[in-house]
């Protein structure tokens, strides 16, 4: 039976209607809403391309039932630069080289913004790849990745 949600993403409400109650965060964002910037990798909750930021935690999109999202608010990656500006973790993944072919960016990055406000990261680069552990990057750019977590966090 047909039902509707409330969400609002990257400050647009917006209200949806779900015909599935299995649909997940992921395919709303990607397939009807058309916000492609988050990613599916594993679609199994093991790599972390698809993290976005839900109520400002970061989360598994692709764990995430949108049925559950009632109310909810919702930040991806298409929400973090302020129009030319980008987010500061953005400049500090470009200045610091943190990304190679760039898949697993907007995860790193979401989980990056999501760490950083909520005060984690410090200056302990171990610290630092231990909260990221659930994002993978199979170019393997994890210094520059940690580099730009430790920069952003200044
Ligand atoms: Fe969600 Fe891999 S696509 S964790």
């Amino acid at each position: 039976m047909p039902f509707s949600i409330s969400l609002t993403v990257n400050g647009q409400p917006n209200s949806i209607a779900l015909d599935d109650p299995r649909v997940t965060l992921l395919d709303l964002l990607r397939e009807r809403l058309h916000l492609t910037g988050t990613k599916k990798g594993c679609d199994r909750g093991q790599c972390g391309a698809c993290t976005v930021l839900l109520d400002g935690r970061r989360i598994n999109a692709c764990l995430t039932l949108a049925a559950s999202l009632d109310g909810s608010t919702v930040t991806t990656i298409e929400g973090l630069a302020d129009g030319p500006e980008l987010h500061p973790v953005q400049a500090a993944f470009i200045a610091c080289d943190g990304l190679q072919c760039g898949y697993c960016t907007p995860g790193q990055i979401m989980s990056a913004v999501g760490l950083l406000s909520e005060g984690h990261a410090g200056d302990d680069p171990e610290r630092v790849r231990e909260l990221m552990s659930g994002n993978l990057c199979r170019c393997g750019a994890y210094q520059g990745i940690t580099q730009a977590v430790l920069e952003a966090g200044h």
